[in-house]
């Protein structure tokens, strides 16, 4: 190996991100490869051979997710932080984003429709009925977004105008932990890719706009002032989450920046929504983030965030620096993430 750091990739159906990132990696000429993690079954005492690993598919395949788990353990940096995307949802994070001075919709987060069969009437004693008008009320009427806690590609994402719209999608949403949210009714939507911490892209955005023409290129139509604040909040978002590789969405509404979904841990990079010059920033930054990390210039950053704060962490040795990984941070090291 030479010395070579090398950077693990895993991805979901997606075309050309990956072969375009691996390429700018390897091509950088910075002693770092990179190339597509292939795995079927992981003991404990297997070597990770990864100084980072670029995650867009854990979510997905449980079995990836105990794999970037073990990374992490082992001082890999893996992107994004597996242990922190386990216990996120948009609850917690609109939650967080209020506590933070971040403008989010009033949300109402609600008991699940349905549940595993085992669960019966007595499993459920702590639960009262849902007091739909209560809740409408608190997000100040219709309209009304009901959507996943935990979600993705606007599936069971419903605008619902009325009461019966309302209800009607509640109960198609079965197993789903699902919020209610405040529609912000936008005069400008806009949509960032934050890359670790002080790369943002802003994008004006238009949710009215079929999948691939939503990202709206060129002018964003917003103030200095605005985007400032835009950039300020996105970066206070990733932070605050700890996360590497992130889109976070804006609705403007009077001016005031409402932040709609940050939730997207493996956001689409593909070519076909981004376009030739986004996509380009994109690939460009991860590899220039992933490189950083890989020959230590930002390591300190990532392994707090990861671990740094993990009480398991304090507790176990470290861990040999298996090919190209890294030790972690020590108890009492480095103690915050830039
Ligand atoms: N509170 C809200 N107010 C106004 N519009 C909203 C709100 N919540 C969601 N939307 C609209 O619904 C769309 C999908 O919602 P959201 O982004 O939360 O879902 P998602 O499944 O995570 O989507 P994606 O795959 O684009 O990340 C948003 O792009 C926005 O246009
Ligand atoms: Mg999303």
């Amino acid at each position: 190996m030479s010395g070579e750091r090398t950077v693990g990739l895993l991805v979901g159906r997606e075309n050309t991100f990956p072969q375009a990132f691996i390429d700018r990696v390897n091509d950088a000429g910075k002693g770092v490869r990179a190339e597509m993690v292939r795995i079927g079954g992981t003991t404990l005492d297997d070597v990770i051979p990864y100084a980072v690993i670029v995650d867009r598919m854990s979510h997905e395949v449980p079995y990836l997710r105990a794999y970037v788990k073990k990374a992490v353990a082992d001082g890999v940096i893996v992107i994004n932080n597996p242990f922190w995307w386990s216990a996120d949802d948009k609850f917690f994070e609109n939650v967080l984003a209020q506590k933070l001075g971040i403008a989010v919709p009033k949300t109402v987060v609600l008991p699940n429709r349905t549940y595993e069969a085992d669960i019966i009437d007595e499993s459920l004693r702590n639960l009262a009925p849902i007091d739909w008008e209560t809740a409408v009320e608190h997000v100040g009427g219709f309209p009304a977004v009901l959507k996943p806690a935990i979600g993705g590609g606007w599936k069971n994402v419903t605008i619902a105008r009325d009461m019966q719209a309302l209800q009607d999608a509640y109960e198609a949403s079965g197993h789903l932990l699902m919020i209610l949210e405040e529609f912000i009714k936008y005069e400008n939507y806009a949509r960032c890719f934050v890359l670790g911490r002080q790369d943002v892209l802003v994008s004006k955005y238009e949710p009215s706009l079929g999948h691939f023409d939503r990202y709206v290129q060129g002018d964003t139509g917003l103030s200095a002032n605005l985007h400032e604040r835009i950039v300020r909040d996105c970066l206070t978002l990733n932070h605050a989450l700890g996360y590497d590789m992130n889109t976070v969405e804006w609705a403007i509404r009077d001016g005031i920046p409402y932040a709609i979904d940050f939730l997207n841990p493996a956001p689409d990079f593909d070519v076909s929504s981004l376009r030739e010059t986004y996509f380009n920033w994109v690939v460009d930054h991860m590899a220039e983030m992933v490189i950083g990390y890989a020959t230590g210039a930002q390591e300190a950053i990532a392994q707090t965030d990861q671990i740094g704060n993990m009480r398991w962490q304090q507790m176990i040795a470290a861990p040999h620096a298996p090919g190209t990984a890294r030790a972690p941070v020590t108890a009492g090291g480095t103690t915050h993430g830039g």
